[in-house]
């Protein structure tokens, strides 16, 4: 239990990211029920398509169920199957990776950099030396922050790798004026309750390759080949998004810019707030990216660490005047009534993943940031003055 002063809890709890609607999602539903397309096929699916298409500048955006579908499909259409190796971002939510395994491919871990906290390019040139025959990489923006994408794409260039880009955190964020979801040769999208817009769930495939876009179709409708009977030659899956979903997503798409500045706005206020503390904020490239804000997050600095103590299933901490940990932290957000959460946990931390090989050279970049890092309330509908008393909250972990 923190040793340190109180502050008076928020009647109402203040999340991490919530859903944030607006006035559109319901009039597209309720046409969906009006014209009765309350099913895979409809005008809220072709426009909300069309909506994601266009805002990316992908040629094609093809509506699933989930990002996880998303990128199933992805992994599935660049060739990954059973035993096919593949270099994936270590530190990042598991749904980066579990479809690899849908697929009986073999994830090999690639450690983070801290300068955007993606995959590190000096770490991928390390795996290329070392499983030379790799062909498929799958790479994320974490937290809305874009990964710093020409080195990693330079690398597979060198070795004919295709990338997936896992851009589900990071929708309307760009790098170097293109957006996330359009760096890599197919790119995904997710639109689940947390992310910057939502359509209580949904994701999108996103290509320029009209083959590709296609199957993605076929494949997302169990694999119906073209008869006048149900006739199947491949696997497929039930992965099309309803036309109800993707109503609440095509109106989303209209307060996406609006959702990026606020969650901004967010960033600055802790940057801003936080001052002075020996804590960074999630860095990002400030000269080349324009990340979606997502997330933000912070580390507490090496030397400001108190001991903090993580088993399988627990954590602690030893109280500390002028420290603080992640731990400690997140116990001072939720005695207000906030939530906070630890930073994804890197993958080859991972019980499932044990026997999976892990790729660094720094010794463990992305275990570092899981140690020392958290992420804060992010939702938009967090007034100014809320935010500034969690950030006294925060401060008072450092007395
Ligand atoms: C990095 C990352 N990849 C993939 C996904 C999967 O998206 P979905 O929840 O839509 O399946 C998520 C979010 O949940 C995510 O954060």
């Amino acid at each position: 239990m923190s040793l340190r002063a109180t502050i008076k809890p928020f009647e109402k709890k203040i999340f991490l990211s919530s859903p944030t609607m607006h006035d559109k999602e319901q009039q597209y539903i309720q046409e969906a029920f009006d014209t009765n397309w309350l099913s895979t096929v409809g005008k809220n699916i072709d426009e909300a398509e069309k909506l994601v298409a266009e805002k990316t500048g992908r040629r094609y955006a093809v509506a699933l169920t989930t990002g996880t579908a998303a990128l199933h499909l992805a992994a599935r259409l660049s060739g990954v199957t059973e035993g096919t190796k593949v270099f994936c971002s270590d530190m990042t939510f598991i749904a980066t990776v579990n479809p690899i395994v849908y697929l009986g491919g073999v994830p090999i871990l690639i450690d983070a950099e801290p300068t955007t906290w993606n995959m590190d390019p000096a770490a991928l040139e390390e795996a290329f030396e070392r499983y030379p025959d790799v062909k498929h990489v799958m790479l994320v923006n974490l937290f809305g922050t874009p990964c710093r994408f020409d080195e990693l794409r330079a690398i597979c260039d060198r070795h004919g790798a295709v990338i997936i880009e896992d851009a589900a955190e990071s929708f309307g964020a760009s790098y170097k004026g293109r957006s996330t979801g359009t760096l890599g040769d197919i790119g995904v999208v997710s639109f689940n309750g947390n992310k910057i817009i939502t359509g209580t769930s949904g994701g999108m495939l996103l290509t320029d390759d009209e083959e590709m876009a296609r199957k993605a179709r076929k494949y997302s409708t169990q694999s119906r080949d073209n008869a006048p009977w149900y006739q199947h030659s491949e696997p497929g899956y039930n992965y099309r998004m309803s036309n109800l979903i993707a109503g609440v997503i095509r109106g989303q798409m209209e307060y996406l810019e609006e959702h990026i500045a606020r969650k901004k706005a967010i960033y600055e206020r802790y940057q801003e707030g936080l001052k002075g503390l020996p804590i960074q904020m999630n860095p990002y490239d400030t000269a080349n990216s324009e990340p979606n804000f997502w997330l933000s997050c912070m580390t507490v600095d090496p030397e400001a660490m108190c001991e903090q103590r993580r088993t399988d299933s627990e954590a602690s901490y030893v109280y500390e005047t002028g420290k603080s940990c992640p731990t400690e932290i997140l116990e001072a957000l939720l005695s207000i009534n906030t939530e906070g959460r630890p930073l994804w946990k890197p993958m080859h931390m991972q019980p499932l993943f044990a026997n999976c090989d892990f790729v660094t050279v720094s010794g463990g970049t992305g275990e570092d940031l899981f140690n020392r890092g958290l992420c804060l309330p992010s939702d938009i509908k967090m007034t100014e003055e809320q935010q500034e008393r969690i950030i006294q909250a925060i401060r008072r972990c450092f007395d």
